[in-house]
């Protein structure tokens, strides 16, 4: 099953396509966690994402389209996988039908104050990607799968939360209407606790929670 998962910054996209794609053997393609990689590594594209990243807007299209065509063409992507962040433009969305079928959109919807208070808490591990509240971490500063040192994001810095959100209602909402028009579009209340929304999400792509 080829799924998107739609949703502003801090709505629990990357928390919920980790736990999915682990209960349904499938990769997770986040769009940003390659990115953050790829700074990390000092590649060319990671040059080039960086000031994009840290000003909280969106790194340029053609930049991105070439790096999740590649990305899918690989082999572990021929039983499905979950895109988390990706398409966030009208154009990107267009480019991803021309190399890929997808199945089903989740959009997690969640309101800007949750987001902000989310985001302010997030440690993520930039080896393995996983991703962890402050309320959770109960002083630990390890990451628990891979024992990586924890990390806050550059761009969960308050003033730049508020230029993401600005980016998303501007430029990545309008999917949302993209794909309810393909009739491909399911959303879910991403406010809920974590395990109500995993089984909402399983319960909607009609998968044993
Ligand atoms: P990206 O890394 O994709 O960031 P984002 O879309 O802003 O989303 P986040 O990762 O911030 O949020 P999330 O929905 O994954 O939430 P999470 O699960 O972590 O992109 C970063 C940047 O890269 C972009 O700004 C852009 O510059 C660039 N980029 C990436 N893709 C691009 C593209 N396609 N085109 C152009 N540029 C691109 O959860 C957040 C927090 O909330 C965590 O602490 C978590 O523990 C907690 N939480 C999650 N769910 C719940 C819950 N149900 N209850 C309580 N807490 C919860
Ligand atoms: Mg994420």
């Amino acid at each position: 099953m080829n799924i998107i998962f739609l949703g502003p910054p801090g709505a629990g996209k990357g928390t919920q396509a980790q736990k999915i794609c682990d209960a349904l053997n499938i990769p997770q393609i986040s769009t940003g966690d390659i990115l953050r990689r790829a700074i990390k590594e000092g590649t060319e594209t990671g040059l080039r994402a960086k000031s994009y990243i840290d000003a909280g807007k969106l790194v340029p299209d053609e930049v991105i389209i070439d790096i999740v065509k590649e990305r899918l063409a690989m082999a572990d992507c021929a039983n499905g996988y979950i895109l988390d962040g990706f398409p966030r433009t009208v154009p990107q969305a267009e480019a991803l039908d021309t190399f890929a079928t997808i199945d089903s959109v989740i959009e997690l919807d969640v309101a800007d104050q949750v987001l902000v208070d989310r985001l302010s808490g997030r440690r993520v591990c930039l080896k393995c990607g996983a991703t962890y509240h402050l309320s959770m971490l109960n002083g630990e500063t390890k990451c628990a799968k891979c024992g990586e040192e924890l990390i806050q994001r550059n761009d969960d810095k308050a003033e730049t939360v508020l230029s993401r959100l600005e980016v998303y209602h501007a430029q990545t909402a309008p999917l949302t209407g993209y794909y309810e028009g393909k009739g491909l579009l399911h959303k879910i209340d991403g406010a809920q606790g974590l395990e109500n929304t995993y089984a909402a999400i399983m319960k909607e792509l009609g998968a044993q929670a």
